[in-house]
C-alpha cells in the first residue's frame, strides 16, 4: 500500500523537478540571447546613461591637487624628423626648463639625437611605443592619443598642445606659457558639420548624430579633458570601425571600388576629440576654436576637394605683414552655427591664434631672424640694416 501511494507522489515530484530544470535552462538560454542581442547601449536620447560608460574606467593616476610649477607639454606629431627644429630650438631657448616638457611621435624606429636634430631639446624626446601612421587614417589618432598618454605621466603637466611637424609659435615663451596657462578651459575647434555626409549612421548609438563635431586637428588641452581622451575606450573603437577615409578610385577593383566610393568619406582626426568632448558633455569647458591657424586655399571650387589645402608659407609669403595680419586675428565666424567667436582666454580678450601651420623651412628662417619667437631683436635688425 505504502509503494503504491509513494510513487504516484515521487512521479509528481519528479515531473515538477523536470519542469523546474527546464523552466531554468530556457531562462537561462534567454538570459544569455538576450545579452548577446540587447544593444550595448539605452536608445532613449537622454544623455546619462551614456556618460557613465564613456567614463568608465580610468587608467591613469589622477593628479588634480598638483602643486608647483606647472608645465606646458608640447606634442609634435611628426613624419620623421623636425624640419623647424632650429625654429624651436630657438623658441625653448628663451624658456624656462622647468615650465615645458618635450614627446614627439615619429615613425617607429627614428630616434631623435645629434645627427637627426639641430636642437638638444629635442633629444631622445621620441616616444618609445610610436606607431606606423597613415595619414588620415584612424592611427593618427592612436598616435596623438600616445602622446597624451606619455604626457600625463608627468603630474606637472598641466596643459598640453598638439603641434605638426610645419607649426611655428608666433609668440615668444613666456606669452604662450601665460596665455594658456590663464585659461581653465581647453581650446578645442568645434562646429556642427551639418552639409557633410562623414557620420555614418552605424555610430549610432555609441555616437548619436546631434552630437557628431567637426573642427581643427590642432587643440590645445587642460589636463582634465587629455585624461578622458586618454581613458576612452568607446569612441575610439566606434571611430576606428566607421569614420574612414574614402580610397581614391581604382576601376580596376570593379564591384568593390565602386562599394568603397558610396562609402562615408570620413576624416577621424577632424571630428575624434570634438566629438568625444561634446560626448562626454564638456563643451561648456571649452574654448571653441584653435589656437593654430591655417590659411586655406579657397580659391579651389568646393567641389574640387583636392583643392580645399592648407596653403604652404614660404619664405616670400610670410612677411612681416602677414604675419602681423594673422596675430591680429580677434575673431572666428563659424557658418554652419552663424556663431562668431571672439577670441578670449580667461574672459579677457586675446589674439585668436598662438601657433600656425604649415611653414617651410624659408618661411621659418623668415620668422627666426624676424625675432617672432624671442631671442633675435626684431627692432635691433632692422636698425642695423642700412
Ligand atoms: C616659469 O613659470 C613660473 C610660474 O609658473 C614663472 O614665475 C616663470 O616666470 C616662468 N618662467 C618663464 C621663463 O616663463
Ligand atoms: C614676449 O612677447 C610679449 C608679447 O609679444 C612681449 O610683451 C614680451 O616682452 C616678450 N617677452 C620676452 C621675455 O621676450
Ligand atoms: C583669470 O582672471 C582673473 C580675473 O582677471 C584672475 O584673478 C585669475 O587669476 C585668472 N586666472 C588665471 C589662471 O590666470
Ligand atoms: C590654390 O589652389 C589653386 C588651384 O588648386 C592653385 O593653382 C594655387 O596655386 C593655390 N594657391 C596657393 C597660395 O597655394
Amino acid at each position: 500500500m505504502k509503494k503504491s501511494t509513494q510513487a504516484p507522489t515521487l512521479h509528481v515530484l519528479w515531473s515538477g523537478w523536470k519542469l523546474v530544470i527546464l523552466l531554468s535552462i530556457s531562462l537561462c538560454l534567454f538570459a544569455l540571447l538576450r545579452l548577446h542581442y540587447q544593444p550595448m547601449f539605452p536608445s532613449s536620447s537622454s544623455s546619462s546613461p551614456y556618460l557613465e560608460i564613456y567614463r568608465a574606467r580610468s587608467r591613469y593616476l589622477r593628479h588634480a591637487g598638483f602643486v608647483g610649477n606647472p608645465k606646458l607639454a608640447f606634442l609634435y606629431l611628426a613624419r620623421r624628423n623636425l624640419p623647424l627644429d632650429f625654429l624651436w630650438g630657438s623658441f625653448f631657448e628663451n624658456a624656462d626648463v622647468a615650465n615645458f616638457s618635450i614627446y614627439i611621435h615619429s615613425e617607429p624606429g627614428f630616434v631623435f639625437d645629434e645627427s637627426t636634430t639641430r636642437s638638444h631639446f629635442f633629444y631622445g624626446r621620441q616616444l618609445g611605443d610610436s606607431i606606423q601612421v597613415a595619414w588620415g587614417e584612424s592611427s593618427m589618432i592612436e598616435a596623438e592619443r600616445l602622446l597624451f598618454a606619455a604626457a600625463l605621466e608627468d603630474p606637472a603637466n598641466q596643459r598640453f598642445v598638439l603641434l605638426s611637424d610645419s607649426c611655428v609659435p608666433l609668440y615668444n615663451f613666456s606669452y604662450i606659457y601665460n596665455y594658456l596657462m590663464a585659461s581653465s578651459r581647453s581650446f578645442v575647434d568645434s562646429f556642427l558639420d551639418a552639409k557633410e555626409g562623414r557620420y555614418n549612421p552605424e555610430m549610432f548609438p555609441v555616437i548619436p548624430k546631434e552630437r557628431w563635431r567637426k573642427g581643427s586637428q590642432w587643440i590645445a588641452l587642460v589636463r582634465r579633458h587629455a585624461e578622458v581622451v586618454v581613458d576612452d575606450e568607446v569612441v575610439y573603437p566606434a571611430f576606428k570601425k566607421f569614420c574612414k577615409r574614402r580610397p581614391p578610385v581604382d576601376a580596376s577593383k570593379g564591384e568593390l571600388n565602386s562599394k568603397l566610393q558610396k562609402q562615408h568619406n570620413c576624416i577621424p582626426d577632424e571630428h575624434y576629440v570634438q566629438t568625444l568632448l561634446a560626448l562626454n558633455e564638456l563643451e561648456t569647458e571649452l574654448e571653441r576654436r584653435t589656437v593654430t591657424y591655417t590659411s586655406w586655399n579657397q580659391s579651389a571650387t568646393k567641389m574640387d576637394t583636392k583643392g580645399w589645402h592648407p596653403v604652404t608659407f614660404n619664405y616670400a609669403n610670410a612677411s612681416p605683414r602677414q604675419i602681423q595680419g594673422i596675430k591680429k586675428i580677434n575673431h572666428v565666424y563659424y557658418e554652419t552655427e552663424f556663431r562668431t567667436e571672439w577670441c578670449r582666454a580667461n574672459s579677457s580678450s586675446v589674439p585668436c591664434f598662438l601657433f600656425a601651420r604649415k611653414f617651410s623651412k624659408g618661411a621659418a628662417m623668415r620668422l627666426l631672424s624676424e625675432g617672432t619667437v624671442g631671442r633675435f631683436d626684431a627692432s635691433s635688425l632692422l636698425d642695423s640694416t642700412p
